[in-house]
């Protein structure tokens, strides 16, 4: 899957860029703050959610204009492509469509497959659970597009739950179509993410990348509950009064957290080094594109944002040639170009620079010093 051309239109600090592309990585160099994240947000927001930023639709609103936003996209998935837009005009919510149709801004899943690397992420395996419930199921939707229904329908039905929690409601009637509806999309949730470590762990065995091998899995406390539907429902009801107590739901996969384990060493990521930490979010991301490689005949788009400077040249030279075998749309950012050398004529370079609050690109010929 690669995105063919990619439009960004009174975006951040993008006024009008266009972009053409083809299906290998595409290096985005330039200084910091020319808009090479923004580039890459942008991109991030062709998929269900708010993107690598978590930004709020008005942020993303170019400063001082104002105006709204809008990122259209042609994606090529084998035979077929899809033209996909997302925007936002200052007065209504954010607008998704598929091919000039109006849709769900969940349907993009189906259509648009991408994974994701930021800075941000260095700390996910030390900060708190719900950093690694989000990567987790990132990387789920990949393999399910379903799965952000399953979410959307499952926080629903949680927030109303927590609501009567809140108000102690004790009367076990108001609960019970809410709890039902926890439990269906609850066992969706939990289903999808451990088949999803399950494609994960098989395509990091199968390989004989140089990345270490994270061993995942996810942990019980709290959060997976049974995987029958009649019990789940029960163990919802039986918890009510301790949840009333909280105020809030105790128990379901909004509180499941995914563990990882060096695996050669035995050492929880934890407690890894930071660059073995970071070598094992990279094996994630790449098996996770390896598996959907294996599944559908193509990977998903990458998008590795500031990779490349924080890996010594082994490891970035082995990342590349992961790349380069997988035929991955990988997005990559760095401030130097020298960072991409090592990929010659098989990337597409463009050099980011903003000038007066305007961020512009230009393409480089990899020949052209
Ligand atoms: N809504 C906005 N309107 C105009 N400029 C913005 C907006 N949001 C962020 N910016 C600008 O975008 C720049 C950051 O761009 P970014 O893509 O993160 O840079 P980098 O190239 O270092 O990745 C900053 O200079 C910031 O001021
Ligand atoms: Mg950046």
């Amino acid at each position: 899957m690669h995105i063919s051309q990619l439009t960004l239109s009174h975006f951040r600090s993008h006024k009008y860029t266009q972009l053409q592309v083809e299906s290998g990585p595409v290096a985005l160099f330039g200084s910091n703050g020319a808009g090479k994240t923004n580039l890459v947000e942008a991109i991030s927001l062709l998929s269900p959610g708010k993107g690598i930023r978590k930004a709020n639709t008005a942020d993303l609103s170019r400063s001082p204009d104002n105006i709204g936003w809008k990122v259209n996209a042609e994606v090529v998935s084998g035979v077929s492509s899809n033209l996909i837009e997302t925007s936002w005009e200052t007065t209504s919510s954010r607008i998704v469509k598929i091919n000039d149709k109006v849709v769900k801004q969940n349907d993009l899943a189906k259509v648009f497959r991408v994974v994701w690397l930021l800075p941000s992420m260095d700390r996910l395996w030390l900060e708190g659970a719900d950093g690694r419930r989000k990567f987790l199921d990132r990387l789920t939707l990949s393999f399910f597009p379903k799965h952000a229904d399953c979410v959307l329908n499952y926080e629903k039905a949680m927030r109303e739950r927590n609501r009567l929690l809140k108000e102690k409601m004790t009367d076990g009637v108001w609960y019970k179509a809410l709890e039902r509806q926890m439990a269906q999309n609850g066992l969706l949730i939990q289903s999808n993410r451990s088949a999803t470590l399950k494609k994960i762990s098989s395509a990091q065995e199968n390989s004989t990348t140089t990345f270490p091998i994270a061993e995942l899995s996810l942990s019980k406390a709290n959060g997976d509950l049974t995987t029958d539907e009649d019990e789940f429902v029960k163990a919802l009801s039986e918890n009510r009064h301790l949840d009333i107590m909280a105020g809030r739901t105790l128990i379901g996969p909004h509180r499941s957290d995914m563990e990882a384990t060096y695996k050669e060493k035995g050492i929880s990521a934890k407690d890894s080094s930071t660059g073995e930490q970071k070598a094992m979010l990279i094996s994630i991301v790449l098996a996770n594109a390896r598996a959907l490689k294996l599944e559908l005949g193509h990977p998903p788009v990458i998008l590795l944002d500031e990779i490349s400077a924080h890996l010594d040249i082994d490891r970035r030279g082995a990342l590349y040639e992961e790349i380069n075998a997988l035929g991955a749309q990988a997005w990559m950012t760095g401030t130097d170009r020298n960072l991409f050398s090592e990929f010659g004529c098989k990337a597409k370079y463009f050099h980011v620079i903003e000038s007066s609050g305007i961020s512009d690109i230009k393409e480089i010929d990899f020949s052209v010093d």
